[in-house]
């Protein structure tokens, strides 16, 4: 008798732009695991049908991207505590005993990305400036603080927005301006732009750093281009710097663990197989 082959997917709408297929599959040739990992582009009427069929159909797990990293949730029959906290699931495991698992590997992610950087990164240090209040943020603030940042000077385009997730994440969460972000650089030991401002195409971020200690840390979670104006500037004001592909790369590691049953490497050989065009 043979064993069936270990099936997982990345499931959005649309998905062909995503990353996912191309670093699980190299996981899965480099650990010589027979099993595939696809996108599936499933329209929001579907969307229900289809991941209750996933189960059926032999597959262990999935990552939800846009737009169904909320959506999930109420379909999930257990959702862990960060990923209620965030109000947000990516990675999510089908159990037979157990139902639908929602999880939330992201902030997971971003944290193990500054930790591997290289650059003794000390999260209780200081303050860290998180520009940017969407679901991306969410995740980046829950893992800042579990991580025992002592305050997030959070800011956003549309201040309201910011606003909203002080109930959510309580008093170590301080709202500014947007254009209070010049001054909250000087006395902020981490910096980080979850917005999408920076991606190929688009308008930039521009900081000038002129302020920010020597010591600061300075990460984004674009990663096309890896070389943001963002971090461009932070490097040219001679500060240290971490691209964002890390945190894909990273975020990726707990669902391939849970499906295939093999804790995989996040190394320069992974980096290179989902960089290739
Ligand atoms: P994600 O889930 O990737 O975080 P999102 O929830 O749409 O995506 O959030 C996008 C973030 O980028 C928001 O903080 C958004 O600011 P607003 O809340 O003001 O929209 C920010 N953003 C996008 N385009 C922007 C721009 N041109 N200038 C400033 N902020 C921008």
């Amino acid at each position: 008798m043979t064993t069936p082959q270990s099936l997982a997917a990345v499931v959005g709408h649309p998905v062909a732009h995503s990353l996912s297929p191309k670093l699980h599959g190299h996981w899965l040739r480099r650990h010589r695991i027979d099993g595939h990992y696809i996108p599936l582009d499933i329209a929001p009427q579907h969307f229900e049908t289809a991941i209750r069929a996933l189960p059926k159909l032999g597959f262990k797990g999935i990552n939800v991207t846009i737009p169904y990293k909320e959506t999930i949730l109420p379909l999930a029959d257990r959702i862990s505590d960060r990923a209620a906290l965030i109000g947000a699931a990516n990675t999510i495991s089908f159990r037979e005993d157990r139902g639908i698992y929602a999880d939330n590997t992201d902030g997971y992610g971003f944290i193990e990305n500054l930790r591997q950087s290289g650059h003794a990164w000390m999260p209780r240090q200081g303050p860290a400036l998180v520009v940017g209040a969407g679901g991306a943020s969410r995740a980046v603030i829950a893992s800042l603080i579990q991580a025992g940042v002592p305050e997030i000077r959070l800011t956003n385009r549309t201040r309201s927005r910011a606003e909203t997730l002080k109930d959510r994440f309580g008093a170590r969460l301080k709202v500014i301006d947007w254009h209070q972000m010049e001054d909250a650089i000087a006395e902020c030991s981490t910096i980080v732009n979850t917005t999408s401002l920076g991606m190929e195409g688009g308008p930039e971020l521009t900081l000038t750093f002129r302020k920010a200690a020597a010591d600061v840390l300075v990460t984004d979670i674009v990663y096309t281009p890896l070389d943001t104006p963002f971090l461009r500037a932070a490097a040219s004001a001679g500060l240290n710097t971490v691209d964002g592909l890390g945190m894909l790369l990273h975020q990726a590691a707990p669902g391939f663990e849970h499906w295939f049953g093999t804790t995989p490497a996040v190394d320069d050989d992974l980096r290179a197989a989902v960089l290739q065009g």
